[in-house]
């Protein structure tokens, strides 16, 4: 068939999105119902609350992708849908719901690593793109360097041995006094700050591992600020959001060039969340590789990534059983 169309749904954390994508790298609609402000008053997502609103916005969304796309269920020629990695219970409403439209449309089921899918929002971004590329997924919840040889082909090369990178950023925001999610918040405060004004350390310089740890990072944070908060100096807290934000982005990259010199890799390309951050693109745009960056819309969660994963792996593998299972840690 020449024009592939698949809907694809994605619900692993807190937004409820849904996606019309053809060949895997033309985006027909892109809808998410954000559940942002109503997790913010928790400072962080509350799992059984993101669970209940998938439920419910779900229906709506998928309906709007269809007519933002401009299609009926039975133009669509297959279904995607994230089994993982994330809140198992946010994804088991995808992937029931997904499920549920195969079975009664009578289409296949291809069932997306949501790690593949951040990674895939580039071959929408850069329509030309092929593999094989450096991809430096940075998320809320991951922090890999991984070695794309292909489609569907994926050689880890480095991880976080503690925290992710967008997990330090909610949390130094948290500290700051900043609202949930952090990192959008961090990075607009840090624009007003010095970045040499504090010097926090980096962990595993000169290792030969490419692996990261934050954690250490972010409790040097929180030290320096209840220290100084304790004698009652007075801090600008946009001095610490730039520290902080050049000590996380400079480390990222450090090890992430390093990668990509030791593979003989010329071709650099940013994934996840916390790719939508200006700091991290400027210092990524440093390292003398071709560079490339997913649009800002599909660097945080959304389907449309899904939907372009979902069209390689449809070319490659059978489609899904219907005894799909959602699984909260499927590994790349
Ligand atoms: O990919 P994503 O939407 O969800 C996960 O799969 O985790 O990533 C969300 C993470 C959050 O930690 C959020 O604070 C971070 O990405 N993030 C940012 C920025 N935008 C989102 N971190 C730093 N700077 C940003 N501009
Ligand atoms: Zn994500």
């Amino acid at each position: 068939k020449e024009n592939v169309r698949i809907l694809a749904i994605e619900t692993s954390c807190d937004e409820t999105a849904a996606a019309v994508v053809e060949n895997g790298r033309r985006v027909l609609s892109n809808t998410l119902f954000t559940q942002i402000a109503i997790h913010a008053e928790y400072g962080g997502v509350v799992p059984e609350i993101a669970s209940r609103n998938h439920l419910e916005k779900l229906p709506y969304i998928v309906d709007q992708a269809l007519r933002e796309a401009g299609c009926t269920f039975g133009e669509i020629d297959a279904l995607a849908v994230t089994q993982g990695p994330g809140l198992v219970g946010a994804l088991l409403n995808g992937v029931s719901y997904a499920k549920a439209l195969a079975f009664s449309l009578d289409k296949p089921l291809i069932a997306v690593n949501h790690m593949e899918g951040h990674i895939s929002a580039n071959y929408i971004t850069y329509p030309e793109l092929e593999p094989p590329f450096l991809c430096l997924v940075v998320s809320g919840g991951h922090t890999n360097i991984v070695k794309v040889e292909d489609y569907g082909r994926y050689v880890p090369l480095g991880a976080t041995r503690d925290d992710a990178a967008g997990e330090a950023f909610d949390k130094v925001a948290r500290i700051l006094g900043l609202p949930y999610p952090g990192g959008p918040h961090l990075q607009k405060l840090a624009e007003q700050g010095d970045p040499d004004a504090y010097h926090f350390p980096k962990s595993f310089r000169g290792e030969h591992h490419l692996d990261f740890s934050f954690s250490g990072l972010k409790t040097a944070v929180i030290n320096l600020v209840h220290r100084m908060e304790q004698r009652g100096e007075s801090f600008n807290p946009a001095d610490v959001a730039a520290s902080f934000q050049k000590t996380v982005v400079r480390t990222l990259m450090e090890n992430t060039f390093e990668a990509a010199r030791r593979e003989h890799i010329k071709r650099i390309a940013l994934a996840g969340g916390v790719s939508a951050n200006a700091a991290l693109r400027e210092e990524a745009a440093r390292g003398g590789f071709a560079l490339y960056l997913p649009k800002l819309c599909y660097c945080t969660d959304n389907a449309a990534m899904i939907g372009s994963a979902a069209y390689y792996r449809m070319l490659q593998s059978p489609a899904a059983q219907l005894s799909l299972n959602a699984d909260p840690s499927l590994p790349l």
